[in-house]
């Protein structure tokens, strides 16, 4: 299954929340303002902070923009708002495709609030998120396999 994570991070949380996620899954982290090549992709991991309690403008496009991707899983960091986190979701859902699961956790905001969030713990449960959706897809194309009849061809 071709995993990949992007993000959108202006101060360096989701970031770091993101590349913890891919180190676990064995790809990278890509921010979507090096436009990722997405071709092939069976599962997409999207991330972002929340600001204003929006998505940016550029994150907005970026995923009504997304073509031939089937599921994702998506997360965020925040200072309470979660959300980003459901704007990502209802954007994918809206076209389609299925979203396997959410998560989030505090992120640092001006050396003033959430100091040091994300922290181990948070990157921590941000490893175990990526793991449980990746089983989750997996279990997903093999339900898919089993209802077209193709389980137990080579
Ligand atoms: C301009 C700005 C606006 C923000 N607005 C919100 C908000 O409305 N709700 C919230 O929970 N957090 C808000 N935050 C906090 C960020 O979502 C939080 O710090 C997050 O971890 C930032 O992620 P990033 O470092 O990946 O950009 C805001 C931060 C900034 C810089």
């Amino acid at each position: 299954m071709k995993v990949a994570v992007v993000y959108y991070s202006k101060s360096g949380n989701t970031k770091k929340v993101a590349e913890a996620m891919a180190n676990e899954l064995g790809t990278g982290a890509k921010s979507i303002k090096d436009e990722p090549e997405l071709e092939g992709v069976d599962l997409l991991f999207v991330g972002s902070g929340c600001y204003n309690k929006k998505l940016t403008g550029n994150m907005v496009e970026f995923l009504e923009n997304l073509k031939g991707i089937k599921r994702a899983a998506v997360f965020g960091t925040y200072l309470g708002q979660t959300s980003a986190i459901e704007s990502m979701k209802g954007i994918l859902e809206k076209k389609g495709i299925k979203v396997i699961d959410e998560w989030g956790c505090s992120g640092a905001f001006l050396y003033l609030m959430n100091k040091g969030r994300p922290n181990e713990k948070d990157l921590d449960r941000a490893r175990q998120f990526a793991n449980s959706v990746l089983e989750k897809a997996m279990d997903s194309v093999k339900e898919v396999k089993v209802d077209g009849k193709e389980q137990g061809q080579a």
